[in-house]
């Protein structure tokens, strides 16, 4: 026992670094829907006689050995062999991957990353509801477009540290002020955010119940003087 879980250790331990030997660094890029884009491959000086291929999620779009493109464009790279990409779509995203072999086909040099597309935020939206009692509101921070957007909350121009989810629940005794509350939205790529809201003037406390009855009154004296002198006009 003790045996078998040694060697499945020595197992984990070899099978880890092959793959830190052979990994490349895979890097994240964002960039704007519709923006130009440079995926850079730093081979600063590309002989001419290398063969360079770039793939986009595994399907060759470029390739060029000697000098002779044979997929793509002779202008979807650049002397430094980077990718240019034009006009962002969504079709755009995915992984990149580019592979430098020289003439002995040993490979030299690559590059390789995921390519998010992101829209342009748009200015969120402040909504919220006030609870039955009026001592706590919750609010809403609603953006058009919220794929990869990381949310933000202030309170009087002060971020609220840790409120990062789309809604944020409020004690209005805890928050006192009037200038109000704003969320902000932001992508990899843009930023935005919301006019103010104030919650004070909005969430009421509702109507207070109404006051006890008071106790029955005593007669008036003058009720007694009416009395009285109806008894004695009686009499
Ligand atoms: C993208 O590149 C094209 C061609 O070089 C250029 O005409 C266009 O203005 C660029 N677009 C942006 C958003 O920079
Ligand atoms: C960019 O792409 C969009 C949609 O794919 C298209 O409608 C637009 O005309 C393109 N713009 C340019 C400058 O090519
Ligand atoms: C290709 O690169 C390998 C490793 O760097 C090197 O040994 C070989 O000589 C290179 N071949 C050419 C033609 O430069």
């Amino acid at each position: 026992m003790v045996c078998d879980d040694y060697r499945l250790f020595v197992l984990l331990l070899t099978t880890s670094s092959i793959v830190a030997a052979v990994s490349e660094e895979t890097f994240n890029v964002y960039a704007l829907l519709g923006s130009n884009l440079t995926l850079p491959l730093d081979q600063k000086l590309l002989s001419d006689r290398d063969t360079l291929r770039w793939a986009h999620n595994s399907k060759a779009i470029f390739s060029r050995s000697s000098g002779v493109v044979s997929r793509g464009m002779p202008t979807d790279v650049d002397a430094a062999g980077s990718l240019q990409l034009l006009n962002l779509s969504d079709s755009s995203a995915g992984d990149y991957k580019a592979d430098v072999h020289n003439r002995t086909r040993v490979r030299v040099n690559g590059w390789s990353g995921h390519v998010y597309v992101v829209e342009k935020v748009s200015t969120p939206v402040v909504t919220f509801l006030c609870d039955s009692s009026g001592a706590t509101a919750t609010l809403k921070c609603d953006v058009r477009n919220p794929k990869h957007v990381v949310f933000a909350w202030t309170h009087e121009g002060q971020l609220l540290t840790g409120e990062t989810k789309p809604t944020l629940s409020v004690s209005l005794a805890k928050f006192k002020g009037d200038k109000g509350f704003s969320c902000s939205v932001s992508n990899s790529a843009s930023k935005a955010q919301s006019n103010a809201v104030q919650l004070k003037l909005k969430c009421k406390q509702p109507p207070l119940p109404p006051p006890p009855l008071p106790p029955p009154t005593p007669p008036t004296p003058k009720d007694y003087c009416f009395k009285a002198s109806t008894i004695m006009a009686a009499v």
